[in-house]
């Protein structure tokens, strides 16, 4: 890990490597709508023909005025598509080129086709086309900030989230064409080709059942207050959805967030520690059979309230400590019952299952990666994904590094669901040994 900050600019996300030779080549339709980024929906489709796609370039009539269509179909070998109403076209172009598209990219999307897509409507190419996608629809929004803040786009992206048809990248903060500064600039080109790649990649993680753990655990002391803490469960979020569109089958333990499930997942919502361990033990059954890899997220509470009242307690002057009991190390125990499975003479179990667990600390970069090498040690790991509470709790992206026992791999800034695809290309060679 770096010293850097968390407001310093990321590093360009890896984009994925080119489908292998004899692989068909994956189809991006890539719809460009009217913001002045319009002009970096070029750089997009060429990251994404870099990295082995086939992009179907469709622009709004607004996006016109942005960017020349020439500039695009040079660049894809595509005619631009502007209209459903084609006379040159035969049949309906919306449902063809739906058909077509193993993906939908918005680059940039702007205010109007957000409301438009949140509303259900179908009046332009773009938007018949995102209704009527087969595969994912990812949008990159692009606009003034007290555009993307104001309350009606804020509703249109609470109802796209709520019916998890469309999942945006970014936007992020930083400056945007009026020369201010805020959240609406458009997520960096890479980035956005990096995102739309990994979507396509291939279902290499079917057959493989995983636990995940996600989010906090909240600790009640009485009907009205608990012991909490940061955790939004975004990484757990991201790691559940990215294994399940890999061919995974995934159940997500979550702790209580405000995130909607990602499609195919079987979730399990849970409040306090011991219901966590609860589920997990569940989930996985006391001789582990029920899974082939654990992702433990989760930031479990290390304690709990020694008692929990049924009735809020009352202010009182001799009222000042709060006496706490230990919760149980998920983490932990799961390391040591796997160890007593392997250790175990025959049992006719092949694998115990790839264990992953997390150390976010407050600490300095080397103090991090020390703490998580004792924490892989000390509790039995595989992979221990150390990162800083700064760089990853409520964010979009985390600064982590992968640390094993022999080595400490640094990944930069990613996006969540960047690094969730790193953590998953750990766990398949894991399960693959
Ligand atoms: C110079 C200029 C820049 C614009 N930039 C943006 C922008 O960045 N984001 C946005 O949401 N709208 C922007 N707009 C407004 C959209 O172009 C307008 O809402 C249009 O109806 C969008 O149509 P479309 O979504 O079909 O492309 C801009 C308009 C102009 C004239």
């Amino acid at each position: 890990m770096s010293g850097r900050t968390p407001s310093s600019p990321a590093p360009p996300p890896d984009v994925p490597a080119p489908p292998a030779a004899g692989r068909a080549r994956p189809t991006v339709a890539l719809a460009v709508s009217g913001s002045i980024a319009a002009y970096k929906a070029s750089e997009v489709a060429r990251l994404l023909i870099q990295g082995g796609a086939r992009v179907l370039p469709i622009m709004t009539r607004a996006a016109q005025q942005f960017l020349g269509p020439m500039t695009l179909s040079g660049l894809c070998g595509e005619p631009v598509r502007d209209t459903m109403w084609d006379p040159g076209f035969a049949g309906e172009l919306h449902v063809a080129l739906a058909a077509e598209a193993d993906l939908v990219l918005l680059v940039p999307a702007t205010a109007d086709v957000l409301a438009r897509l949140a509303a259900g409507r179908a009046d332009d190419l773009v938007t018949a086309l995102a209704l009527c996608a087969k595969g994912p629809v990812l949008a990159a929004p692009a606009m003034h900030p007290r555009m993307w803040a104001h309350p009606a786009t804020a509703r249109n992206v609470a109802a796209l989230e709520t019916d998890g048809r469309v999942q945006l990248i970014g936007p992020v903060f930083g400056e945007v064409a009026s020369g201010e500064r805020g959240l609406g600039r458009m997520a960096e080109p890479a980035a956005i080709a990096a995102a739309a790649l990994s979507r396509l990649a291939p279902r290499d993680l079917a057959g493989l059942r995983l636990v995940v753990t996600a989010g906090p655990t909240l600790e009640d002391l009485d009907p009205v207050r608990f012991l909490g803490n940061r955790s939004t469960g975004k990484m757990g979020f991201a790691v559940a959805e990215r294994a399940a569109a890999r061919g995974a089958e995934v159940t997500l333990i979550a702790g209580p967030v405000a995130l909607s499930t990602p499609p195919g997942v079987r979730r399990v919502d849970v409040r306090g520690a011991l219901a966590m361990r609860a589920a997990l033990w569940q989930a996985l059954g006391d001789d582990l059979r029920g899974a082939d890899a654990l992702v433990m997220t989760a930031a479990v509470s290390d304690y709990r309230p020694a008692e929990q009242h049924p009735t809020k307690l009352k202010r009182t002057p001799d009222l000042t400590t709060l006496p706490l009991v230990p919760n149980p190390d998920l983490l932990a125990e799961v390391g040591a019952a796997r160890a007593g499975l392997a250790g175990a003479a025959g049992g006719g179990r092949s694998r115990p299952p790839a264990l992953v667990g997390f150390a976010v600390e407050t600490d300095t970069d080397e103090g991090v990666i020390a703490h998580a090498r004792r924490k892989l040690a000390g509790k039995r790991v595989d992979l221990i994904v150390a990162n800083h509470a700064a760089d990853s709790f409520g964010r979009d992206d985390n600064r982590a590094t992968l640390v094993t026992h022999d080595a400490a791999d640094a990944l930069g800034v990613l996006p969540k669901a960047a690094l969730a695809d790193r953590i998953l290309d750990r766990v398949s060679r894991l399960c693959a040994r």
